[in-house]
């Protein structure tokens, strides 16, 4: 991804949103963005969940919500990206995957990025139908070892148990991927997320994709979008 303008000045890096419900596909056009840009994803869902897992005080606070479908309140998550994106590695630029969720953390992370005087270059808003996604999500799992997805139906690893890309044979599914927490979830995302979609659309920063299609040919369009919008 290119770190100079023709003049010379240097570009501030790449801040990029992935809207969508879930099971639109945030996470597996995330982990390709990331590869083929060299950026970082950040999802909220994953640093919730190493949370949940260390036992922490946010941790506690967020499995009771997360097992429900619901969203986890707006202090604790937003303190957990601020944190994360301190991190040095979030200079290459970044994938948000699952952030913002609300108006309240759109705002914040307007605030945060302003304290190092950057903006988001685009939210690409990922476009499916909510019977589709019930289906993506009852046949998702992936690699407990480097976080690769698959799905029973569309994506399998060339062998059986074993992924493709490290090798490890320890295949997980989430809790909260259950057809009752779905609906809630799906639920959430109308009621707490969707209004986000105008949000960045008066600011000129929405970009829309019909992500019904084979996960590649989705790819091509993120990146095509992605290029324009990170052009110097
Ligand atoms: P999170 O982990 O973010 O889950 P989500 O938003 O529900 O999204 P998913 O991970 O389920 O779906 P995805 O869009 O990434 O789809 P994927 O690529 O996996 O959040 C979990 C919970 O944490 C929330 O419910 C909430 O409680 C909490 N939380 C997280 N962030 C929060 C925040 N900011 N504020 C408050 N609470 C927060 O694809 C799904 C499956 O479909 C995969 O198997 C994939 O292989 C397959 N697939 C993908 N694309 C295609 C395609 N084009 N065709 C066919 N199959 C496809």
């Amino acid at each position: 991804m290119t770190e100079t303008k023709t003049d010379g000045a240097t570009l501030a890096p790449p801040v990029l949103i992935l809207l969508g419900p879930p099971g639109a596909g945030k996470g597996t056009q995330a982990r390709m963005l990331q590869k083929r840009y060299g950026l970082v994803q950040l999802s909220t869902g994953d640093l919730l969940r190493a949370a949940v897992a260390e036992g922490s005080e946010a941790g506690k606070a967020a499995d009771k919500v997360m097992k429900s479908g619901g969203l986890v309140s707006d202090d604790i998550v937003i303190a957990i990206l601020r944190d994360r994106l301190a991190a040095p590695d979030t200079a290459k630029g970044v994938i948000l995957d699952g952030f913002p969720r609300t108006t309240v953390q759109a705002e914040a992370l307007d605030d945060l990025l302003a304290e190092s005087g950057q903006q988001i270059d685009a939210a690409i808003s990922l476009e499916v139908d909510d019977e589709a996604m019930v289906h993506r999500i009852a046949g998702r799992y992936a690699c407990a070892a480097c976080g690769e997805g698959y799905h029973d139906s569309f994506k399998q690893p060339q062998v059986e148990g074993v992924c493709d890309v490290c090798g490890a044979s320890n295949m997980k599914r989430r809790a909260d991927d259950n057809a009752e927490t779905v609906a809630e979830r799906l639920a959430a995302y109308h009621r707490q997320t969707a209004p986000l979609i105008t949000y960045y659309e008066k600011r000129g920063a929405l970009q829309r994709i019909d992500a019904m299609g084979p996960i590649d040919e989705i790819a091509t369009t993120v990146s095509r979008a992605v290029s324009k919008a990170t052009k110097g």
